[in-house]
This record gives C-alpha cells, sequence and structure tokens, in this order.
C-alpha cells in the first residue's frame, strides 16, 4: 500500500513538474513548406521568464528558408516584420527597434535556437503574435501569444 501511494505521488509529481515546464519553457518547430507547429502559444504570467526553443525541422539552408521567432504586440507585428524584411540578413529585424519584444536567430534547416525573456512587462490577456520576420514568411509562419 505504501509502494503504490509513493508512485502515485510520484506521478502527480512528475505530471505538475511537466505541466510548469510546457507553461515556461515551450518549443515550437518551423519546416520547408514555411510553416510553424503552432497557431498559438500560452504562457502564464507566473513564469518570471519564458524560453522558446525554434528547432527548424526542415532541410533547406537559412538563405532559402530562415526561420526565427518574434514577439510583438499584434497592432505591430505586420509593420516590424516590414521593418524586417527591409532590414535585410542577418536577423531580418529592424536593429534597436523597441516593438520588437523577443527574437531568436535566424536558423536553416536541422538547426535549433532559443530565447529567453522576461515577461513581466507583457499584459496578462494582451493581444501579442509571433511570427518569423524572413521575408515573406510572417503571412504564413504567425500565431497568438497568450499571457494567462
Ligand atoms: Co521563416
Amino acid at each position: 500500500m505504501k509502494t503504490i501511494f509513493a508512485i502515485v505521488a510520484l506521478a502527480a509529481w512528475s505530471m505538475s513538474g511537466t505541466a510548469y515546464g510546457q507553461e515556461c519553457s515551450q518549443t515550437i518547430d518551423g519546416n520547408d513548406l514555411i510553416k510553424f507547429s503552432l497557431t498559438e502559444m500560452r504562457v502564464s504570467s507566473s513564469c518570471g521568464e519564458v524560453t522558446i526553443t525554434l528547432r527548424h525541422t526542415g532541410m533547406l539552408p537559412a538563405n532559402a528558408m530562415g526561420h526565427n521567432w518574434v514577439l510583438a504586440a499584434t497592432a505591430d507585428y505586420i509593420p516590424v516584420a516590414q521593418a524586417g524584411q527591409a532590414a535585410g540578413a542577418p536577423s531580418f529585424l529592424p536593429a534597436g527597434d523597441s516593438r520588437v519584444l523577443a527574437a531568436t536567430a535566424i536558423i536553416g534547416g536541422g538547426e535549433e535556437t532559443s530565447v529567453t525573456f522576461d515577461i513581466s512587462s507583457l499584459q496578462a490577456g494582451g493581444d501579442y503574435t509571433f511570427f518569423c520576420s524572413f521575408p515573406g514568411h510572417y503571412v504564413l509562419m504567425n500565431g497568438k501569444f497568450i499571457v494567462e
């Protein structure tokens, strides 16, 4: 009986650990079809910092099929994406632009990158969008970022 309780307790602890990890540290994939694996990401406002890992599951190099993960207020995301396109390689982001709330580097097929950022300045229930700023990709590669 004691053993059963210990196993249940361990399972519960392990599940809560996983849930917490999924909220504050999340992974998203991008592929050669100009698609992210998620159209929505949710984080808890109790996460002081959030780590987003981007994996490029495709084969194409960064100069042909580059992906990054960029966060902006939804109202800013298209202007920022267009400014990023104008800024060009290697970041495809306007330098020092405060509308960019977080961003990874641009990666190519088989590569992985991550960004860790403070979400305390983000509003719970605020309207944020994540996207890829490689030229043209923001149209297909974007999703809602929700702080709960
Ligand atoms: Co892309």
